[in-house]
């Protein structure tokens, strides 16, 4: 199996998320392998809207890009887990976007994962280097190095390879790599077999981009 998450980030309002959807959706259609997940992770707002034009794709699920470490309460902003558990399957945590503008440690990231594995829904654990803590009940652990995200240079297979042995993952979570995979360099990345898929940043955010991306793994 390999997954394709398409982190949006603070993108897209409903207009545009529609529109990705019906171009996106359009050519996935004719996708028939059950080797492949597609997982989007769009802003909050987004999530019921795009669950319900998903629903009659097995193979698209949906990720929420935060959780609060509090439960259902009086925390004024807040999105508890449990509101979260109706609407996605995922959540990513420990992205460095979380860790470098909103302070978050291995603390907050450990209370956030727990409160999502509480209430049924599977961490995406993003790490920065094989320093970063791994918590067990990870579904996957994302590689992206910092110098990676959103900057162009891609990681090369060697090192990305080499990081999966030294976090001596097997048989545990799903190593997947993120930052700056697009369409011209994912192929190299899938003829390893050791990468089990791609946390896509702006490459996602275009949905034939992000198709074609899905599309050659098929
Ligand atoms: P990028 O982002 O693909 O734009 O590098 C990846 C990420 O931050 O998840």
């Amino acid at each position: 199996m390999k997954y394709f998450i398409a982190n949006w980030k603070a993108n897209k309002n409903i207009e545009e998320a529609n529109e990705w959807l019906t171009i996106f959706l359009s050519k996935y259609t004719g996708i028939k392998s059950n080797e492949i997940t597609v997982i989007i992770a769009p802003p909050y707002p987004l999530l019921p809207i795009i669950k319900n034009k998903i629903s009659m794709y097995p193979n698209i699920l949906l990720a929420s890009q935060d959780v609060s470490v509090y439960p259902t309460g009086s925390f004024t902003g807040e999105v508890p887990a449990s509101t979260l558990a109706e609407l996605a399957n995922f959540v990513i945590l420990g992205h460095n976007e979380r860790r470098q503008y909103f302070h978050e440690d291995t603390d907050i990231i450990n209370k956030k994962l727990s409160a999502a594995v509480q209430n049924g829904i599977a961490p995406i654990l993003c790490i920065r280097d094989d320093k970063d803590f791994i918590h067990d009940d990870a579904f996957c652990v994302v590689y992206e190095p910092v110098s990676a995200i959103g900057t162009g240079n891609n990681e090369s297979v060697d090192k990305i390879i080499e990081i999966r042995n030294r976090l001596k993952l097997l048989p545990g979570p799903k190593f997947i790599y993120g930052g700056s995979v697009d369409a011209k360099n994912v192929r190299p990345y899938l003829k390893t077999g050791e990468i089990d898929g791609f946390l896509i940043g702006k490459a996602s955010l275009d949905p034939i981009s992000f198709y074609q991306i899905v599309e050659a793994a098929l």
